[in-house]
């Protein structure tokens, strides 16, 4: 895979400045983008239950916590931007099992060995070093915990890191699976979950549709 531009520049302070800039619009936009099917897949995975933890990792404004803030585990929601914590603490005022917790993918604010799950939807494109973020991902699931990842499989629209600010144009099953082996993880599964992105771009002519996966694993 070829690092962008955006990699070579600083691709952290870039992608924060990115989603704070656009978090009071990214409920609207995301939902031009995916459906709620993709939470539906996520929360079809797991059975939370009283005294559980529950990570939401590059959670934005909440897309995959909505799913969870009613429920009897307790969740904390980590994202590199302030903004979009803030704009899903103000959604989800009334909803005290969330922590919100601002850290990058690299180096996630959380202990070791205290999650039973980790989900994340649409995140690891995002990030700068996806086999790290998933080493990362391993070291704060207890054993026996659950990662469950929904991504863009590989595709070939640039115009989405110039204007979405992804750093990686999606991933092959065959990538996503030999990173969760090698980062210790077993039972890996990666499936498509027959659910699209969707995304405009500013140049009239171009409509990005592309297929999203769900990949699994579990902690020994
Ligand atoms: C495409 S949004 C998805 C948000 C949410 N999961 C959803 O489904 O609506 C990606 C999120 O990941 C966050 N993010 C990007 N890079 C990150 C990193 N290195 N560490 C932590 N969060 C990151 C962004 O700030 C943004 O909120």
């Amino acid at each position: 895979m070829i690092f962008s531009n955006i990699l070579q520049k600083k691709p952290g302070r870039e992608v924060r400045k990115y989603f704070d800039e656009i978090a009071s619009q990214w409920d609207s936009m995301s939902k031009e983008f995916y459906s709620e099917k993709v939470r539906e897949s996520i929360l079809s995975m797991i059975i939370p239950e009283p005294g559980h933890m529950i990570a939401d990792l590059g959670a934005g404004t909440g897309f995959v916590t909505e799913g969870l803030k009613d429920g009897p585990a307790s969740i904390i929601a980590i994202d590199k931007s302030g903004e979009m914590l803030k704009h899903m603490k103000a959604k989800f005022r009334d909803s005290t099992n969330i922590d919100y917790r601002t850290g990058d993918a690299n180096h996630l604010p959380v202990k070791d060995n205290i999650i039973d799950y980790a989900l994340a939807n649409m995140y690891l494109h995002h990030v700068d070093n996806p086999p790290n973020a998933i080493r990362e991902i391993y070291r704060i699931l207890k054993s026996g915990g659950k990662v469950i990842l929904t991504d863009l499989d590989a595709h070939n629209f640039e115009f989405l890191k110039k204007e979405h600010h992804d750093l990686w144009l999606g991933f092959s099953h065959d990538e996503m699976e030999s990173w969760l082996r090698a980062a210790g993880f077993i039972n890996v599964h990666v499936n498509p979950i027959e659910e699209y992105c969707c995304a405009n771009s500013v140049k009239p002519d171009k409509h990005a549709k592309i297929s999203i996966f769900l990949a699994t694993g579990d902690k020994a």
